[in-house]
Order: structure tokens, then sequence, then C-alpha cells
């Protein structure tokens, strides 16, 4: 073993003039280099999925109305073609432009497709926290929720709500959002839970 490597460091000094450490410590360089600059790049077959993730994006928020949790979960952002959702308090957002937070492998993926009421007034990502029901928070945790509630309705399109009989107990709690809608709405859901 010995033998070997005398003679590849007896080559490299012979070929390129330098000391093995210097040799070796260029090629370590230059590795790091090509990783950092090919890093910038997208793979050819990875470009064509930033491109339609990219696309849908961009897509204007389609309306979905009335929504079960379940129906809510495949939206999530593991269906590519399918936009980002998540709700708070019931309502239903369009995050897809923030794919980088709420998409597959962001740091608030977990939010995506559920209603995170709860785990945003508790600044929480216990996977128990991931619900709607809010009963039980205290005035300060409802009023992180309520700034966050703020915050989405500036940011993002509501695309609908939640029809379950946890988002019911949520709503109770002071919607924000309801007061941009009008009366002919609240009405009608009103209606909608005397049937159930
Ligand atoms: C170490 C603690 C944390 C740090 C350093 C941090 C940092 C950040 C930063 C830099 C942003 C981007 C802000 C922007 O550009 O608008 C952000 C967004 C966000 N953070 Fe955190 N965060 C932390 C903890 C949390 C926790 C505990 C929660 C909730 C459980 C949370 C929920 C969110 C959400 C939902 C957004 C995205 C808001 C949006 O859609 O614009 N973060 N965070």
């Amino acid at each position: 073993m010995a033998a070997v490597w005398q003679t590849v460091t007896e080559a490299i000094n012979n070929y390129t003039g330098l000391s093995p450490t210097a040799f070796f410590t260029i090629l370590a360089l230059m590795y790091v280099t090509f990783k950092v600059v090919s890093g910038m790049f997208v793979a050819a077959d990875d470009y064509a999925a930033v491109k339609r993730a990219n696309e849908i994006a961009l897509r204007e928020p389609v309306q979905m109305g009335d929504v079960t949790e379940e129906d809510l979960r495949a939206y999530d952002g593991s269906d590519p073609n399918k936009p980002l959702l998540m709700a708070i308090k019931g309502q239903i957002y369009d995050v897809s432009r923030s794919r980088m937070f709420y998409g597959p492998g962001g740091p608030y993926a977990l939010f995506a497709g559920r209603d995170a009421s709860r785990a945003l007034a508790l600044m929480s990502f216990d996977p128990k926290d991931l619900t709607g029901n809010i009963q039980g928070l205290s005035d300060s945790e409802l009023e992180v929720l309520q700034d966050w509630e703020y915050k989405f309705i500036e940011k993002y399109v509501k695309v609908g709500q939640l029809f379950s009989l946890e988002s019911k107990q949520t709503e109770n709690v002071g919607d924000a959002s309801k007061l941009d809608e009008d009366k002919s709405q609240e009405n009608k859901s009103e209606g909608n839970e005397t049937q159930q």
C-alpha cells in the first residue's frame, strides 16, 4: 500500500510539479467550486417540474365553495397540478404563490391542505395542534391567530370555506374575513346550518 502511495505521489510531482498536499488541496477546491456552480443551475429534468410548479403558482385561484376537511387534504402540494390550499378559522386560502413555504419540503408544508388555526395560535408544529378546533385557547393566543388571519386575508385569495363540526366551532369565535362578505352570503350559510 505504501509503495502504491509513493508511486502516486511521485507521479503527481513529476507530472504537475506540485507537492501531493498542494495537488489534493487544488483538487478539493475544484470539486467544491464545481458543486457550488452546478447547484446554481437546475437539471434539465427538474426544469420542467419547476416551470410547471411556477405556472400553477401563477394561475388564477379557483373558487371552491364549501369543502370538507377530507377534500382539503388533497391540496397539500403532493399533486403538483393542484393548487396549494390552507385554512384558518374554516376559511380556505390559495397559498400556491408561497410554494416555498407550504409546498413539499417547505418549512410550513405540514399546514398545507389543513385548517392550521390551533397550530398558528399556539405557534406550534406539534401534529396534534393541526386542527381548526380553537376551543380552550387564551385571549392572547386568539389574538395571535387573529393576526395570522389578517395576514392571510391581505396576502392570499380566499377560495372557499370548510364545512365540518370543527369549522363551525371556530366560526363562532369571530371570523374577520366575514366582514368582507355581504349579508346574503351570511343568510345563506345560516340557512345551511339550520338544515343540518
Ligand atoms: C425559529 C422560529 C421561526 C423563524 C426563524 C421563522 C421565520 C420565518 C420567516 C423568515 C418567514 C418569512 C416571512 C415573510 O417573508 O413573509 C416565516 C413565515 C412564516 N412562518 Fe415562521 N418562523 C419561525 C417559527 C414559526 C412558527 C413556530 C410558526 C407557526 C407554528 C411559523 C409560521 C409561519 C408561517 C405560516 C409563515 C408564512 C406566512 C406567509 O404565508 O406569508 N413560523 N417564518
